[in-house]
């Protein structure tokens, strides 16, 4: 059997930590442009980052995010909706089609928590581990399948 590296380690995640996830990220979305925001970070965050968007068309990708955003909560809660998408999104990322490394990752998930924390007026500790926790799933299910 083929072995593969996992880039990121197996996190426990609840129904309950998705749920109050999904209504931060609710929270955070109804103030002000989340999403760009979001961008500005992680374009910013890594030096590989920037190139792999210079064709990318903003107004759409901004969508794009926040539905993917979406799937990786629903995926944390369970829901075969969520876990569809993200393997339509594993697909799509892996080595042979974006060839997204799995090391980004870290950077995409420290910019969703760095943006979190200034758009989420609720936000607490304990919420940031949540989010975290909810993130990590998702990340590591797209992530481990860059080789496929
Ligand atoms: C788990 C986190 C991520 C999610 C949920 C996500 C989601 C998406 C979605 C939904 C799209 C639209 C195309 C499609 O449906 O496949 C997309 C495109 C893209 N993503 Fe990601 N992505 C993630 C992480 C990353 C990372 C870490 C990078 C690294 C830079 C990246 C780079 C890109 C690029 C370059 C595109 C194409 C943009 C274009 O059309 O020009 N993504 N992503």
């Amino acid at each position: 059997m083929k072995t593969r590296q996992i880039a990121y380690p197996a996190t426990e995640c609840s129904v309950k930590d998705a749920e109050e996830v999904l209504l931060s990220f609710g929270r955070a979305t109804l103030k002000g442009d989340f999403v760009g925001r979001f961008y500005d970070i992680f374009l910013e965050s890594e030096p590989a980052v920037k190139p792999l968007f210079k064709d990318t068309d903003f107004v759409k990708q901004k969508d794009l995010l926040k539905q993917g955003i979406s799937l990786i909560i629903l995926h944390a809660k369970g829901s075969f909706v969520g876990t569809s998408g993200l393997i339509r999104i594993k697909d799509t990322h892996k080595k042979s089609k974006m060839g997204i490394p799995p090391y980004l990752y870290g950077y995409w998930k420290t910019s969703l928590i760095q943006t979190v924390t200034e758009f989420d007026k609720d936000i607490t500790s304990n919420l940031l581990s949540q989010w975290h926790k909810v993130i990590d799933k998702g990340v590591k299910f797209i992530a481990d399948g860059y080789d496929l």
